[in-house]
């Protein structure tokens, strides 16, 4: 989503702003701009399209000399994707300068008020009120313009400003919507992600809710909203920049495929200790645990998928009553939560804004939320009452494949604690399934290695019109993630249907030669799975199956078998979901898409 980059310091502002940016590029953007002061005047330069266009545009920077800039990458919310639209905005004697992340909700009232007051808007957008609206309050002091304007606006926003007449200071204000800073010997960044800035520094702070930042050259000064100075610590950033470049891969997303392993592995192995499931950041009693009378599982997309497939492994292993929500309806449903229940929100950025929205609906009704994240600081992981991290690194690929691999091992594990606490499974029993977890990340390996093959077979496809995926219990959540996989990065059209729903409406959609791709790893549900599998055969269907080690009965029903090695049941998503991934990423390529940053996606949602 949006990308925010500020400079102040000794160095030219414009090239770290654009390399600040295409950091973030991965997040999702369709148009950029970028604010500078050279001394005289603020210069804006503005582009739709790719952050490329601004660079050749200004020479990387070059043509655009100064001290003290602001950047910002645009997914469009309020007005269509164009140069006026994208970010920044000025005041209408071009002294203020205005990049935002967010929405604000009031800007129509805002709009209308300033109109009255003789501003004319230019733009279609939200932000460009904010910057009317400073200059609207300022009169000579910009901290207090500022807070006058966050006392009138409603909604999110992660905001940075300059102003001429005040060319040694860069501001920054933040609510529900990601900001840090950072500073090193040179000057001063403010950022809405850290990679933005890992370049420059390791040393950051987090912006809180309703905070402002005054940045000078050589430091940093922090403000509530009623401009009371307040004192903030800030966190030393220990990923490996490394990390988030692509090491020789066509793309992220193969190279995110190909962290799967160690991504698990990363999360699994310290988690287990002498044979017993041991999850100290849970920060509960085992006889907390055990009072838990129910648990929902709260997230967005690909997440959510991780919930669906959560119910069905804490169901089966610790006899628990689970219900998984999408974080978007949840916080608007006026859910009744049971007394003695757990939320659990599961997220890769820690960002969503459903998701977060849901954590503080949870929270305000007394419930502890567990969160089970990726981004390490990210707002749910500050927010939530205990934080389970999975390891898998910085995700840069907007399909996720390697964060999803590591939430379903945070599931995993804690349906394990869940069961040894509350002796559902015989002590035979679970320690067959930890040899079984330990076993996963050389197994998805293995499936990795087969990527020739599946390769050859999505090179079929790429002129498909529908796909659809079957499944049913755990085959079904699986299902889920590989259609969602093909359909967000190949743009063909994918359902996935719990098999024995099909004959309910959508096996009209069956033509000749439509292809079907059939989950099976569920041994007791095999049979029925076939059932279904024939069904769409007789109607033309191609089915491809996606089955265990063994399944030869499949064979009578499948025209292509992707076997995947022997696991417990519970844990058959781990491995089902490799092929899956491999699948829709080669029908991307084939079909010549942007795999990494599909249209119209953004990496972190934090709009509604
Ligand atoms: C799909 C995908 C999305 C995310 C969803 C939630 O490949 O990545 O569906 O899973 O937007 O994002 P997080 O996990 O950051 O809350």
């Amino acid at each position: 989503m949006c990308g925010i980059v500020g400079y102040i310091g000794k160095r030219q502002a414009a090239p770290i702003i654009l390399e600040g940016l295409s950091r973030l590029e991965y997040r999702g953007y369709d148009s950029a701009g970028i604010a500078v002061f050279d001394g005289d005047k603020i210069n804006i330069s503005k582009a739709a399209g790719r952050l490329k266009i601004l660079e050749e545009m200004t020479h990387n920077g070059e043509t655009l000399k100064g001290f003290v800039g602001i950047g910002h990458t645009r997914w469009a919310t309020h007005g269509v994707p164009s140069t006026i639209n994208a970010h920044p905005h000025y005041n209408r004697e071009e002294t203020i300068a205005v990049v935002h992340n967010g929405i604000i909700e009031n800007y129509i009232a805002l709009r209308k008020m300033l109109k009255e007051k003789g501003y004319e808007m230019v733009s279609d957008t939200d932000t460009e009120v904010v910057a009317h609206l400073i200059d609207y309050y300022y009169k000579g002091n910009p901290l207090e313009a500022i807070t006058k304007v966050l006392h009138r606006v409603e909604g999110s926003y992660a905001l940075g400003v300059i102003f001429s007449e005040h060319p040694d200071q860069l501001f920054a204000a933040r609510k529900d919507s990601p900001l840090i800073v950072g500073q090193n010997e040179e000057g001063c960044f403010i950022a809405s992600d850290v990679p933005a800035i890992l370049k420059y520094t390791r040393q950051v702070t987090y912006v809180d809710n309703q905070e402002i930042v005054r940045l000078r050259g050589d430091h940093m000064h922090f403000y509530t909203v009623d401009e009371e100075e307040i004192k903030k610590e800030s966190v030393t950033i220990e990923w490996d920049s490394k990390a988030a470049e692509k090491g020789g891969y066509e793309h992220f997303m193969l190279k995110e495929m190909y962290e799967q392993p160690k991504g698990v592995a990363d999360t699994l192995l310290p988690r287990i200790k002498d044979g017993e499931v041991v999850i100290d950041e849970l920060n509960m009693t085992d006889e907390e645990l055990l009072s838990v009378k129910k648990i929902y599982i709260v997230a967005c997309g690909s997440a959510y998928h991780v919930g669906v497939t959560g119910k069905y492994v804490l169901e089966n292993l610790a006899r628990i009553s689970v219900e998984v929500d999408l974080a978007s309806e949840f916080r608007y449903r006026n859910p009744v939560l049971e007394e003695g229940a757990m939320v659990i929100v599961v997220s890769q950025s820690g960002e969503t804004a459903d998701t977060l929205a849901a954590l503080r609906e949870s929270q305000k009704r007394g419930f502890k939320v567990l969160g089970i994240v990726n981004v390490v600081g990210s707002s749910i992981a500050r927010e939530a009452d205990s934080v389970l991290y999975t390891w898998a690194g910085p995700e840069i690929a907007v399909a996720t494949t390697k964060a999803y691999s590591t939430q379903l091992i945070a599931l995993y594990l804690l349906a394990l604690k869940f069961a040894r606490i509350r002796k559902t499974v015989e002590d035979k029993v679970f320690a067959g399934l930890l040899e079984d977890l330990k076993k996963l990340p050389d197994q998805i390996e293995l499936l990795l290695s087969n990527k020739n093959h599946i390769q050859k077979f999505a090179n079929r496809y790429i002129g498909a019109k529908d796909i659809f995926f079957i499944g049913r219990g755990i085959d079904y959540a699986i299902s889920l993630e590989g259609s969602l996989k093909l359909k967000e990065i190949s743009y063909i059209h994918s359902e996935a249907y719990a098999a024995g729903e099909l004959k309910h409406g959508t096996i009209s959609l069956i033509e000749e030669g439509t292809l079907v791709a059939a989950v099976a790893t569920q041994p007791e549900l095999f049979a029925k799975t076939i059932s279904n599998m024939v069904e769409v055969k007789a109607r033309g269907a191609f089915v491809l199956a996606v089955t265990n080690e063994g399944n030869m009965e499949i064979e009578k029903a499948a025209d292509y078998v992707i076997y995947i090695p022997e696991t417990n049941p519970c844990f058959a998503n781990s491995l089902a979901i490799i092929p899956l991934q491999l699948f829709g990423y080669y029908v991307a390529v084939g079909k010549g898409c942007d795999v990494d940053k599909p249209r119209n996606l953004a990496k972190s949602v934090t709009v509604e």
